[in-house]
């Protein structure tokens, strides 16, 4: 259920002059793949009605701006922007600013009534409105929809891909999440979880292997927890992994996020089945320490977690592993920081994303434990942590050197015009010399040399 409110209040308001240009939108898109994807949607919705996409801030009509909240050092570069995007009005006095995303509900106040910084205000369930929160906005009233929904999964629309490479493809299968990790504000700004359609799913991959995509990636907050029932039959994960692999063998699939306490044998197995099911696993395990996963609500061991990686390497050997680690989280002492240390080593991981604690409002932690980490033990940390993957993914590219991988190019080197860049099934990218195959075909490369971060090798 929506419903949308009109802001007309007795702020100073400026009546919107329609310029040209008045029909060309920008998008601006911050925090995660979702984030990602769901601007395409929007991109999607806004051109079916009569809506133009610019990759030009300068021309556009209408800037959006779709947010992240993960962490305040995100939200704070938002603000900034927004600033920016007034100066704008200067030069184009018609120009509307909206805000999309996490950061609608939470900061809609502060940034349109105190600030004055935006014209309207869309929630990451409320994209199917813009068309009419916009018209709203060019007749001098403020938007703002940021009603969350219980049902919403925009399965109907197809995304108008942004920023693409024509090899690869993001596709959210569900929304929203009801883990409630205490340090995290997802939960509060994407609201209930609810996946999508299955067939729906599977008709967007393949209109994405007709059109030339080699690979998709598919989206949720915890896709192990993905299901959707048809008739009388529930559809699993690992059933929809098998119906979308089945689309086309020369079709990857990817997957983020799993959640350690529900990745079971059952997916890994039918990973391990399919050779277009890639092997690379993202595991965030946020910490190595009982003390900490159990104020972070994770609701898992980090014997539990080990028994997962091991049996992930026993089901689905050569298997790769990425997690994502916090630094400094409430009360957090030395020692907990040392079973970090500890269970990256053990792991090994391949990669990871690392951050620093960052209190959010509206979460469990907020609320009943204290940021009590000083910044500079957090920043120490940190580094720590860094320096330590830096070593891992290192060693865990030069055991690759000498092994030869079937990769999926994607396009030209940065560094070179005539070498191509693409990844193994592991998600690791390689560089090599240019071959007569392009982006979207497959190649297979010795690798002959590593860093840590990619592998550089011969196509054979
Ligand atoms: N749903 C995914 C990831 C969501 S956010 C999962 O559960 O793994 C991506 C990452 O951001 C998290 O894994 C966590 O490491 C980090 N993160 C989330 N909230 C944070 C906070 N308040 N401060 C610092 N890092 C945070
Ligand atoms: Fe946040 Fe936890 Fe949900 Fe991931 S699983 S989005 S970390 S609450
Ligand atoms: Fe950020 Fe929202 Fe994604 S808070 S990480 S954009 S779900």
């Amino acid at each position: 259920m929506h419903f949308i409110l009109w802001l007309n209040g007795h702020q100073t308001r400026r009546q919107n002059t329609p310029v040209e240009n008045s029909k060309n939108i920008y998008i601006e898109t911050y925090g995660c793949q979702m984030n990602f994807s769901d601007s395409e949607i929007v991109a999607s919705i806004l051109k079916e009605n009569g809506y133009t996409y610019t990759e030009d801030v300068l021309s556009a009509g209408i800037i959006l701006v779709n947010t992240c909240s993960i962490r305040e050092n995100a939200e704070e570069r938002v603000r900034k922007r927004l600033h920016y995007f007034k100066s704008l009005r200067k030069r184009n006095p018609g120009l509307l600013i909206g805000l999309l995303g996490c950061m609608a509900d939470r900061t809609k106040t502060a940034l349109m009534e105190e600030e004055q910084l935006l014209d309207l205000v869309a929630g990451p369930d409320s994209y199917r409105h813009l068309p009419q929160l916009l018209e709203q906005v060019g007749t001098g009233r403020r938007a703002i929809d940021t009603i969350l929904s219980v049902d919403e999964t925009y399965a109907d629309i197809t995304p108008v891909r942004l920023d693409s490479n024509g090899v690869s493809a993001f596709i959210s299968i569900m929304r929203g999440c009801e883990n409630y990790c205490s340090y995290c504000v997802v939960p509060s700004t994407r609201g209930r979880e609810r996946s999508r359609d299955a067939a729906s799913i599977v008709r967007e991959t393949r209109d994405l292997f007709e059109k030339g995509y080699r690979e998709v990636t598919l989206l949720g907050q915890n896709v192990n927890s993905y299901s959707w029932k048809t008739g009388d039959r529930i559809i699993t994960f690992a059933d929809l992994l098998g119906q979308v692999a089945g689309v086309n063998p020369l079709m990857r699939i990817r997957f983020a996020t799993s959640h350690p306490k529900d990745i079971s044998d059952d997916l890994l197995r039918t990973i391990a089945a399919s050779h277009n099911l890639c092997k690379a696993i993202h595991l965030p395990v946020q910490s190595g320490s009982n003390h900490m996963l159990g104020l972070m609500n994770r609701k898992y061991t980090r014997e539990d977690y080990q028994e997962r990686i091991e049996t992930i390497r026993k089901i689905i050997p050569g298997c790769s592993v990425s997690t994502d680690i916090i630094a400094g989280f409430c009360d957090e002492t030395e020692e907990d920081h040392l079973d970090t240390l500890s269970l990256m080593n053990q792991v090994g991981y391949d990669a990871a994303f690392m951050f620093k604690y960052s209190e959010r409002p509206q979460t469990l932690a907020a609320d009943t434990l204290t940021d009590n980490i000083p910044e500079e033990i957090k920043d120490r940390r940190l580094r720590e942590i860094i320096d330590l993957q830096q070593q891992l993914s290192l060693a865990s590219n030069q055991k690759e050197v000498g092994k030869t991988f079937e990769i999926l190019v994607e396009g030209k080197s940065k560094r070179s015009e005539n070498q191509y860049f693409g990844r193994n099934s592991q998600n690791k990218v390689a560089v090599f010399t240019k071959t007569q195959s392009g982006p979207g075909e497959y190649v297979m490369v010795k690798i002959t040399g590593a860093t840590s971060a990619t592998l550089l090798g011969e196509v054979v």
